[in-house]
């Protein structure tokens, strides 16, 4: 029999397929339609104080190989994400509230908030790539650990970090080691590439309109940035934090390669685009690998790479 199902702490998930915050994920209904597909659980759209209609369009680029977007954290506010939780409940899948401060404390009112209301964990985006003016928190190591010490005295429920991909080991090290100190139950690895352009050759101009045209970069050509990232991340943590792999996830086979490299779940993003049928192809798909190669569960391969 194979079981697809995983655990961060006391949270069950069904299936190890999530959205990638972001995508799908910012009104009731959509929120709705990936509880009712094969998704294990949601993860919300990143929730800020009050509500934001985001950047100018166009603002997302979507091709088979990439995506481009700067958003600009469009969301309905923490308080409308609160309330609704409540009632998607009875779907009894795990909900993730994604949130971002502006400033320091934004982030404790919000964990505030979402600690009072129906959420099972919390992710918190350090890593927004599209904040005009503003640096990328999680760039800035000291203050990514303040902030999450602090959260961890807010909240007891399971809390997760998104990150951005860093460009050396020693500091995926350094974020991992102190991680495990500071008891944090999953990363999500990783968040778009932070500076991301395309130019459109007929109209000569570059293909988003906010930020001087350049935005984070997602879809298949981020899963080979971010398999490293959870390779990584996955040996420098001794496998004991669990890992929500995201980048170019679209086929069982992409599934198959983060699970092996030590994500326990995946999120999707860019390919969600098309809407959360993804989810049902995804399962059918890492089941026929799990039964071609005769493997029952996750866990028996979660970062099982094979030496030369
Ligand atoms: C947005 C983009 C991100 O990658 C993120 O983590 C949060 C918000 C955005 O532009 O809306």
């Amino acid at each position: 029999m194979i079981d697809l199902s995983v655990r961060i702490k006391n949270l069950k998930f069904e299936t190890p397929f999530l959205n990638a915050s972001g995508v799908w994920c910012t009104t009731e209904n959509e929120i709705d339609e990936i509880l009712k597909s094969e998704a294990g659980g949601v993860v919300f759209k990143t929730m800020t104080l009050e509500k934001r209609v985001g950047n100018p369009e166009p603002r997302l680029y979507v091709t088979d190989d990439f995506s481009i977007n700067s958003m600009g954290l469009p969301n309905l506010g923490v308080d409308y994400y609160c309330q609704i939780a409540s009632k998607l409940k009875k779907y009894q899948k795990p909900l993730i509230a994604s949130f971002a401060g502006f400033k320091e404390k934004e982030f404790y009112i919000l964990a505030e908030k979402i600690d009072n209301a129906d959420f099972d964990g919390l992710e918190v985006n350090l890593s927004c790539p599209n904040l005009e003016g503003k640096g990328i928190f999680a760039y800035d190591l000291d203050l990514s650990f303040k902030i999450l010490k602090n959260l961890k005295k807010i909240t007891k429920k399971v809390i997760g970090v998104k990150l951005p991909p860093y460009n050396d080991r020693e500091t995926i090290k350094k974020i991992a080691e102190k991680f495990l100190q500071l008891k944090i139950d999953f990363v999500t690895l990783i968040n778009s590439y932070p500076l991301g352009a395309f130019i459109d050759t007929k109209n000569e101009r570059l293909v988003i309109k906010p930020n001087q045209g350049i935005g984070g970069l997602g879809g298949r050509v981020l899963k080979p940035i971010s398999l490293a990232q959870v390779i990584l991340f996955h040996k420098f943590s001794q496998g004991k934090i669990d890992i929500i792999g995201v980048g170019g996830v679209e086929t069982g086979d992409d599934v198959y390669q983060y699970i092996l490299a030590g994500a326990k779940l995946v999120g999707v993003g860019t390919r969600l685009l098309k809407g959360p049928k993804i989810f049902s192809n995804l399962k059918k798909q890492l089941e026929k690998i799990f039964r071609e190669k005769k493997i029952n569960k996750i866990e028996d391969k979660l970062g099982q790479l094979k030496d030369y």
